[in-house]
């Protein structure tokens, strides 16, 4: 039996998470505590994350978050046989402080560090999720507020960069759009719920690249889209009425969600892989899911999208550690932050 304590600090959500292992190499670890305290509330009222307000929360609920899992999961610090955390990609001020964390405690506690990348362990989220069922190989779907690519996954660490999006991330747009129609942060389960009482055919927004060969992504253009469909709509510095939010949002949701189905078909088709794994805040939307559910359906492939709170920011997404540790790939205590890098192919 072999429990970790896990950190994420990648963005704006401070993660901590105990996981155990009782399992040989290869088997799955299980949830014991997953706490998670949003910033939310703090970025708000600036409609996207400010960088350097979200460093400056980390610090102040990284000791408390990791307290409250080692509590809810009756762990003593001494029982704990690695701390991971994710190194990359992120915001440099939020990583550093997740990574001094974690570095203190391995020097401490004189156990192993295991830094792990926030986007395998978005993919390994849906293996968390289903424990029993062997997910790998898969053609894995990181879609999130800050990514939205398409793997060629091995195995957890094999992860090939098969394509995605040549500007915003998903989530970006839904987070931008959001801000165009007066809704809030976080704008993606504001735009979902707007969508509910719009008609997503009332605006027939572009699908850029939808017939392009390519596995590229492109949403841009679409949230220009929005914008002008806004401006012909109401006049300059006028509240947009309800109804026309719902209308815009559903079809913004609608296009984005046709782009990235049509993207994952096109993976699967030259793909062998039988499996999708998706992983990332967006995956917490409903319309996604189902279109995803269908066309998976239709392939006889299996779809793999964990429940909604390991989708989005989570430390259970370190759960990939243990995968390291069974390699042999520890950290150094001299690891830094890698803030930009998007992870393409070896294991590192
Ligand atoms: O994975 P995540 O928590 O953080 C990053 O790694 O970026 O993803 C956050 C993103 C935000 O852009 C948020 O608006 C989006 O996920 N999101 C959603 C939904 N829930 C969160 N987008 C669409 N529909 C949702 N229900
Ligand atoms: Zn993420």
């Amino acid at each position: 039996m072999t429990r970790i304590l896990a950190l994420e600090t990648t963005c704006d959500e401070t993660g901590v998470a105990v996981l155990e292992r009782t399992g040989g190499p290869g088997s799955v670890p299980r949830i014991m505590a997953n706490i998670v305290a949003s910033q939310h509330d703090l970025h708000r009222r600036f409609r996207g994350v400010v960088p350097e307000i979200a460093a400056r929360a980390h610090l102040r609920a990284l000791l408390p978050v990791i307290e409250e899992a080692l509590a809810s999961s009756q762990t003593r610090l001494d029982q704990v046989a690695a701390i991971a955390v994710a190194t990359r990609p992120g915001l440099v001020g939020s990583l550093i402080v997740g990574l001094a964390a974690a570095k203190g405690l391995a020097l401490a506690l004189d156990r192993p560090l295991v830094a792990y990348d926030h986007l395998e362990g978005h993919l390994y989220a849906a293996q968390m999720a289903f424990p029993d069922e062997p997910l790998y190989p898969c053609v894995g779907l990181v879609i999130s507020g800050g990514h939205t690519h398409l793997y060629e996954c091995a195995s957890p660490l094999d992860a090939r960069l098969l394509g995605g999006t040549i500007d915003d991330a998903a989530g970006e747009a839904f987070d931008k759009v959001a801000s165009l129609l007066g809704l809030p942060y976080p704008g993606g389960p504001a735009i979902e719920v707007a969508a509910r009482s719009g008609n997503p055919r009332a605006f027939d927004f572009p699908r850029a690249l939808i017939r392009d060969p390519r596995l590229a992504l492109s949403f841009s253009g679409l949230k220009t889209a929005v914008l002008y469909a806004l401006r012909d709509q109401v006049g300059p510095h006028q509240v947009p009425p309800p109804a026309l939010v719902a209308d815009l949002a559903a079809s913004f949701q609608a296009a984005v969600v046709d782009c990235v189905t049509a993207k994952c078909r096109q993976a699967l088709d030259a793909s062998s892989a039988t499996r999708l794994c998706v992983g990332g805040g967006v995956a917490a939307n409903a319309a996604l899911r189902a279109a995803l559910a269908e066309m998976t359906a239709e392939r006889q492939l299996r779809l793999a999208i964990p429940p909604i709170e390991l989708c989005t920011d989570n430390a259970a997404l370190g759960g990939i550690a243990f995968t390291k540790l069974d390699a042999g790939l520890t950290a150094p205590l001299n690891i830094d932050v890698q803030p930009g890098l998007i992870r393409s192919g070896t294991p590192a």
